[in-house]
């Protein structure tokens, strides 16, 4: 559960863009001559799918509003209807995140966390980011859909180390 001293909305007084500059969809644009994006980062590329679908959905919705609605929002509604499709949960989306326009593959690495980190490592990169652990654990229920490529984990279930084939912090059946 949320900690009680948390609230929706919680910036809106004193900083009233935090949501709306929270995510700018710069994962989905595409690497420039000598110039690779995020898309294109080991840790994205081949793992980050789906671009055509928010492409469908932006030419769907650019033919009735032009120029309105950005992608940001486009990702975040379409997170918000893949999870009632699935699971059956539901949650409201803030809206009015803009677009940016930059989107460098050299910012990757030192943003997002990579598969092997332990909880502490990534307790301190998700807080670098201004998210709580709770909300760590919450935003981490996303792997409950997906897949992985098995290069991700597959050392913790045969080559752990010499004595441990299987990684002895894993619960066994999980392994
Ligand atoms: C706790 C930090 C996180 C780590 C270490 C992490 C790591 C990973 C890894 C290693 C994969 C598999 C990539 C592959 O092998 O191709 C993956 C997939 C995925 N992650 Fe994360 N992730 C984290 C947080 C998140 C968050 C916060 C979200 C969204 C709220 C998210 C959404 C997803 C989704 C949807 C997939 C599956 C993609 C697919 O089906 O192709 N992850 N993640």
């Amino acid at each position: 559960m949320a900690s009680p001293l948390l609230k929706v909305g919680f910036y809106r007084a004193a900083c009233p863009s935090a949501e709306a500059i929270g995510c700018d969809a710069s994962v989905l644009l595409d690497s420039t001559p000598g110039k690779p994006a995020e898309k294109d980062h080991p840790a994205n590329n081949p793992s980050l799918r789906g671009f055509e679908v928010i492409d469908e959905a932006k030419a769907q919705i650019e033919a009735r509003c032009p120029k309105t609605v950005s992608c940001s929002d486009i990702i975040a509604f379409a997170a918000r209807d893949s999870g009632f499709k699935v699971g059956g949960i539901n949650y409201a989306v803030p809206a009015g995140s803009r677009d940016g326009h930059v989107s460098l593959s050299d910012d990757v690495a030192q943003n997002l966390p990579p598969p092997f980190f332990n909880a502490k490592q990534l307790e301190d990169n998700f807080s670098r980011k201004g998210l709580s652990r709770d909300e760590m654990v919450t935003l981490s229920g996303a792997h409950s859909i997906g897949v992985s490529h098995c290069s991700s984990f597959s050392n913790r279930l045969y080559s752990f180390n010499a004595t441990h084939p299987q990684d002895p912090s894993m619960d066994p059946k999980y392994v």
